[in-house]
């Protein structure tokens, strides 16, 4: 067997992107539910998501009444493959870990969904996130669920030449993310961890494979402390 080809977080997603969407991904399928399922009130508020890649999300959220869409990721080629999706979202490139162009408390509703396995230090973008939420705002966390983190799972895909592509995770423990909201300054208003038995009787094999309850992602809320 051929040894997985690991890149750097960036460029495994522009390799990755214009597969992105059509990949057999039980994360993606199981973070989607979690997001599909939350009671938003979004009408007429502006969104931000930060590693929005591909705009999947964004697209949700826009079918939801959110009338200003805005996101950013690192990778150039899944920017590329959001600003297909709509050409009114404001895109743009930048990296989470650092400040974010946006004004202070310019934005309603902030979403992570599936990156920050990708950051090491969750304390920056957090601490960005909080700086950009207005007041009343909220913020919503849907990452793998640290069960499955530590047990080693992580991002990863297979080119069109089936080659196996690995990149850098980090895996966080429940006290890294309770430490991180109080740097902060934000306040846990829910947190559920989101089981196969959450899904109903269409959840596809791979997110069957672990059992009922093996939770596969946790979906923090959080508003400003
Ligand atoms: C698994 S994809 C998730 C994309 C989208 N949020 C979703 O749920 O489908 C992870 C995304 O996070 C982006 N990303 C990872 N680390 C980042 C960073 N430090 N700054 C900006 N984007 C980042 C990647 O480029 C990639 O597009």
């Amino acid at each position: 067997m051929s040894e997985a080809k690991t890149l750097d977080v960036a460029a495994a997603y522009d390799v990755w992107a214009s597969s992105y969407d059509g990949y057999d991904n039980p994360m993606v399928y199981a973070a989607g539910q979690a997001l599909s399922q939350a009671p938003l009130a979004l009408a007429q508020k502006t969104i931000l998501e930060f590693g929005c890649g591909t705009g999947r999300n964004l697209e949700a959220l826009a079918a939801s009444g959110a009338s200003n869409l805005i996101g950013f990721d690192f990778s150039s080629a899944m920017l590329a493959e959001a600003r297909k999706r709509d050409g009114d979202w404001t895109l743009f490139q930048a990296d989470m870990s650092e400040a974010i162009p946006l004004q202070d408390q310019s934005v309603d509703f902030i979403l992570f969904s599936l990156t920050l396995e990708h950051v090491a230090d969750l304390v920056p973008p957090l601490q960005e996130a909080s700086r950009l939420l207005r007041s009343g705002g909220v913020i919503k966390i849907i990452e793998i669920h640290p069960f499955l983190s530590l047990n080693g799972v992580s991002a990863h895909f297979k080119t069109a030449d089936g080659e196996e592509v690995t990149m850098p995770a980090f895996a966080h423990p429940f006290q890294d993310w309770l430490v991180a909201f109080d740097h902060a300054d934000l306040r846990v208003t829910g947190l559920k961890e989101w089981q196969p038995r959450d899904f109903g009787t269409d959840a596809p094999a791979k997110i069957l494979r672990r059992g009922l309850d093996w939770p596969w992602v946790v979906d923090w809320t959080l508003s400003p402390a």
